[in-house]
């Protein structure tokens, strides 16, 4: 069975307080782009197996997608062996939330192949085991997203949103920043901004774009902070960073501006675009 996991951009994304679990609250909007890894699940063979193809991801149940189909099977009573395929087109380690979407993927996946017949919050709550991104993806919606990312309501976007993708030629991890977050800030924000559940046109989304990370990432990567005025320079509407980064998007009110603006942009050593489209 092949499923195409999109990658997914944080429009805003505001951290709160850090949780005795470790974990902060957060409050963020989530929408899914038309870019995609390809998943494919397979039965077969011994154990969980993973085919990986383009950029290198975790392998064995180091990665999201063994640990999800490790966890449905534990679930389920499903003994069968598995193989997963993921061609990686999503950049890793980015701020995309890749490596949750293959795991939304494979628990998808796995209850229609072996009919088991989970609802979508039954996904979803297994989703949350595993990553606070995961439910996100088993969501059909773009989304607010409370809690530690896992508490998630329908928000209306603008159709067909263009996002021109900056990808630079380094990473950022997810823990690294929300340390860096608190050691900067003192962490200790209670309440996020007032957001709508319904963003009807692209000017009425313009002043919620925010992402509390770019704290951190900046702070490290000021490159960042220089592509953002880029994009605008460019004719982007807004320009953020996504989740703990370091993708940086340029909103544009349809794919076809994004493009434009991709040929005009001159991008520094290392980096590369990747023009999207809002799903
Ligand atoms: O849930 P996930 O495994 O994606 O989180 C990775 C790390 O990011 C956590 O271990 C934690 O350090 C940080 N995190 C956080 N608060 C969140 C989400 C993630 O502190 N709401």
């Amino acid at each position: 069975m092949r499923i195409f996991a999109p990658a997914k951009i944080n429009l805003h994304l505001e951290v709160l307080e850090k949780r005795p679990d470790g974990y902060h609250e957060i409050q963020s909007l989530m929408q899914r782009v038309d870019l995609s890894d390809e998943v494919d699940v397979r039965t077969g063979g011994e154990g969980i197996r993973l085919v990986a193809e383009g950029e290198a991801i975790p392998g064995g149940m180091d990665n999201l997608a063994c640990r999800a189909a490790q966890l449905f099977c534990r679930r389920t009573g499903v003994t069968e062996g598995l193989e997963i395929r993921i061609r990686k087109r999503i950049p890793v380690a980015a701020g995309l939330g890749g490596g949750s979407s293959n795991a939304g993927a494979v628990l998808a996946a796995l209850n229609d192949l072996f009919r088991v017949g989970l609802d979508q919050d039954s996904l979803m709550e297994m989703g949350a085991q595993l990553g606070s991104d995961v439910p996100f993806f088993l969501f059909p919606k773009p989304a607010l997203a409370r809690g530690r990312g896992e508490k998630l309501s329908a928000v209306g976007l603008p159709e067909r949103l263009g996002f021109l993708l900056l990808v630079p030629p380094f990473r950022i991890s997810t823990p690294w920043s929300y340390e860096t977050f608190d050691r900067l800030t003192g962490g200790k924000k209670k309440e996020g901004a007032q957001l709508r559940d319904s963003y009807p046109a692209l000017a009425d989304l313009l002043p919620a774009l925010k992402n509390d990370l770019e704290i951190p990432a900046l702070s490290r990567y000021p490159e960042i902070g220089r592509m953002k005025e880029e994009l605008l320079r460019q004719g982007a509407k807004g320009a953020l960073m996504s989740g703990s980064g370091p993708v940086t998007f340029g909103l544009f009110p349809s794919k076809k501006e994004a493009e434009e603006a991709a040929r005009r942009l001159k991008l520094p050593e290392g980096w590369q675009s990747i023009v999207a489209q809002g799903i």
